[in-house]
């Protein structure tokens, strides 16, 4: 008998898709149409803690403290007796968790949250697994996650299945100056969880396929562009891939948007900051929030410029992040 309960501690950070996930070819193994590419940052991360009990106390769902029911600790549950089916292994857990994502940088916390639930999992039952089945772990819980394994830039591999379907690192440790400034322009839930924009684009959109195919040959082209340390066709790529992301938004039946006037105004900005000599591009994800990716000499102007116009914006920084770290307690 184990005196003490088997525990697992990780920590993982967000991470931002340079070249977005948008639409799943097989929703309950989570599959993706397309490779993804993404960057992982610095300061936005979970931690969490897993205890397997054997002492009969019920399972636990704590975040920051406090206990989480409803439908988010559903998806949880669900999750993790997947993983244990998975694994073979049983027990009753208890889980804590805290989200270091500041809630004004309109930032997602999934990628984080299941890529620390997966690596701490597996730290607790001390399970052999490599970073590339860790990844297939995360991307079950949430697509993005699967990429927030590794620090810096990261590429999901769509594969064919579940064995496939796994991202890789591609540059952990980038030596190129990039920043990425989260601006807030709304603080209200999305309108359309990424599930459902995702299934409306893949089931009504007659664009689909142009975006499968457009999509597929940005993440080459980024790769390259990283092999590189070519900042400019990094922000000219994932401007470019957000925007035809958007815009087969609208071309779904009924066309959705995340968009927000002032969502417009920001990219408006980018641009105009751009075409002024100060170089910066932009990027949104399932939210009407933008992403600015920026060189550090060029940060003061561009958040200067948009408290300009939009001095209620919040404004957060963040650079390059470091990949799952993972302790058995
Ligand atoms: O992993 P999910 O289900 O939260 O979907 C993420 C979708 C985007 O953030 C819009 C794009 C991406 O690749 O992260």
């Amino acid at each position: 008998f184990d005196e003490h309960p088997r525990a697992g501690l990780a920590t993982a950070h967000t991470n931002i898709a340079l070249v977005k996930y948008w639409g799943k070819k097989d929703e309950k193994l989570r599959l993706p149409f397309t490779d993804s590419l993404s960057l992982t940052v610095n300061d936005f991360y979970t931690t969490t803690q897993v205890v397997v009990r054997d002492d009969g106390a019920p399972r636990r769902f704590r975040l920051s403290g406090q206990e989480v029911n409803g439908p988010a600790a559903e998806r949880v549950w669900k999750y993790i007796e997947r993983l244990q089916r998975r694994f073979g292994v049983s027990g009753t857990l208890d889980i804590s968790t805290a989200n270091h994502v500041p809630m004004s940088a309109g930032l997602a916390s999934s990628s984080s949250a299941f890529a620390a639930l997966a690596g701490a999992f597996a730290a607790a039952y001390e399970l052999n697994v490599d970073r590339e089945e860790l990844s297939r772990m995360a991307r079950l819980g949430s697509g993005s996650a699967s990429r927030s394994v590794y620090g810096g830039f990261s590429r999901w591999i769509a594969g064919h299945d579940d064995a496939t379907s796994r991202a890789v690192a591609l540059d952990e440790n980038p030596d190129l100056d990039i920043r990425l400034l989260a601006v807030q322009v709304d603080v209200s839930p999305k309108s359309v969880p990424s599930t459902q924009g995702m299934r409306r684009v893949v089931e009504t959109s007659p664009y689909f396929p142009v975006w499968v195919e457009q999509t597929s040959k940005a993440c080459d082209e980024m790769e390259k562009a990283i092999e590189r340390r070519d900042f400019t066709a990094i922000g000219e790529i994932a401007q470019q891939n957000a925007l035809d992301m958007h815009a087969l938004n609208l071309t779904a039946r009924p066309g959705f948007t995340y968009f927000q006037p002032q969502t417009l105004l920001v990219l408006q900005l980018v641009d105009e900051l751009r075409h002024n000599g100060v170089e910066c591009y932009s990027t949104m994800d399932a939210g009407s929030n933008v992403k600015v990716l920026v060189q550090s000499g060029n940060e003061a102007r561009v958040r200067a410029r948009i408290y300009e116009v939009l001095p209620q914006a919040p404004i957060t920084s963040t650079g390059a992040g470091s990949g799952l770290v993972m302790t058995t307690l």
